[in-house]
């Protein structure tokens, strides 16, 4: 059955949201790859996550008319300020979106551009998530700041054929979130910078053992 959904340009983000249809999941942060929108994820966030609830914003960034987290110079060379910018803009959105919504703290689900603004808000605003899914991400700052994760739950899922994400970029941020206090788990796939079935199935099974967090 179809649920509810709104689709918003009142706050700072165009968004989705999908109220949860069953109890005991945590909610998703769905945040898409250069290009998408805020549906792109919502059937992936169906997919691993039945009966959760949904937030998806769009990116804000637009680079040759693809809407994007944040502005990069090249393929994998980031506009730090605008990194840090941005991921404080979209934390501040999460924030108020938890009161409109009535939310705990989420669980983000990222893709690609989407997960590399996701392991920025690890870093940055580490209190805004609950954990966080990161599938095909980079290292988000060349210098990472110091952040205290304490044990937020983090699954990253490479691709070892990935053109765009080289293997020691995504082992370099593992182990930054894992010194940071993170549990992480990093899972490489043999596969490239698109999503397979592998990654639904993976995904599926580490976000069923995580419930709702305690507010
Ligand atoms: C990025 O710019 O975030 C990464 O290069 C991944 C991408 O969006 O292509």
């Amino acid at each position: 059955m179809a649920r509810p959904a709104s689709t918003s340009t009142s706050e700072t983000f165009i968004h989705r949201f999908e109220p949860a249809t069953g109890p005991g999941r945590a909610p998703l942060l769905l945040l898409h790859g250069t290009g998408g929108d805020e549906t792109d994820l919502l059937p992936l966030g169906r997919t691993v996550a039945p009966g959760a609830a949904l937030l998806s914003p769009r990116g804000r960034t637009l680079e040759a008319g693809m809407p994007r987290f944040f502005r990069r110079l090249a393929e994998g060379v980031f506009d730090e300020d605008d990194l840090r910018r941005r991921t404080h803009e979209l934390a501040d959105f999460v924030e108020e979106a938890r009161v409109q919504y009535g939310l705990p703290a989420p669980i983000a689900l990222g893709f690609s551009n989407g997960a590399n603004i996701a392991a920025a808000m690890l870093l940055l605003r580490p209190e805004v998530l609950s954990g966080a899914v990161l599938l095909r991400a980079m290292t988000p700052f060349l210098k990472p700041p110091a952040a205290a994760l304490a044990a937020r739950p983090v699954l990253i899922v490479s691709g070892s054929l990935d053109p765009i994400v080289p293997e020691e970029n995504a082992a370099r941020l593992a182990a930054t979130l894992a010194g940071a206090g993170a549990t992480v788990e990093h899972r490489t796939l043999p596969t490239g910078h698109g999503l397979s079935q592998a990654d639904l199935r993976l995904v599926r099974d580490w976000l069923a053992e995580r419930p709702v967090p305690a507010e």
